[in-house]
């Protein structure tokens, strides 16, 4: 883990560590996130009501998952959709980070992981389907530079975008952690840590650590 991270703030609540994980400590991840991924395989979340496909493959790490379809849409799961096994273990570096970064009372229940891959994007979201809203979200990136958005509480305020490039953390807390944001679109070719498992060109990994039931 590189020592000369810095911490940048910009706007209430949201952090920025560029390059917090060095290029040994992003391979190891990687390692994790593919071994557990064998157990969970990525698959193709489905928006509720119209069954439309993500452009995003997701899987989950953690004792709750989230997950999204057609029937039943968005919510948290402690079973894998398509093999209906527990979600493997958050790797033990990412629990670390939540430790060091977040100063939460509790570990985080969850880890959403994303796949993009090609043209993949996320449209401007809040994430609301936790009960733990006081908790921060912990973003980690791994491979090609993302271009994400961020706005305000307000669907309608300014956004601004914000380069998301391998081995760097992002925190959303206090107002962030309500904001609106997003993912624009990946740029290809801007980083060699995800070559194989099928990756045309590289492409792109992002955990997001959550706490999602009330501490007891
Ligand atoms: C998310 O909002 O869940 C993912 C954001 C990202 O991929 O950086
Ligand atoms: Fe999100």
């Amino acid at each position: 883990m590189a020592s000369r991270a810095q911490a940048e703030s910009a706007g209430q609540g949201f952090r920025l560590w560029p390059g917090l994980l060095d290029r040994a400590a992003q391979e190891a991840l990687r390692d994790a996130v593919f071994a557990r991924a064998r157990q969970a395989p990525f698959y193709i979340p489905r928006m509720p009501k119209s069954g439309a496909p993500l452009s995003v493959r997701m899987t989950n790490f953690g004792p709750l998952g989230w997950v999204t379809d057609k029937e039943r849409g968005y919510r948290y799961e402690p079973m894998h959709p398509e093999t209906n096994r527990p979600w493997p273990d958050i790797p033990e570096a990412a629990l670390a980070l939540w430790e060091r970064l977040c100063g939460y009372p509790a570990p985080p229940e969850a880890c959403l992981v994303n796949l993009y891959e090609g043209t993949a994007k996320m449209g401007l979201h809040v994430d609301s389907d936790e009960e733990a809203w006081d908790a921060p979200v912990l973003s980690i990136s791994l491979g090609d530079t993302a271009l994400f958005r961020i706005g305000g509480v307000l669907r309608s305020d300014p956004t601004r975008s914000v380069r998301l490039a391998s081995g760097d953390v992002m925190m959303l807390a206090g107002d962030a952690r309500r904001a609106f944001h997003g993912v624009d679109r990946i740029l290809p070719g801007t980083s060699s840590l995800l070559p194989q498992i099928g990756m045309r060109g590289g492409g792109r990994i992002n955990l997001t650590l959550r706490r999602v039931t009330l501490p007891a």
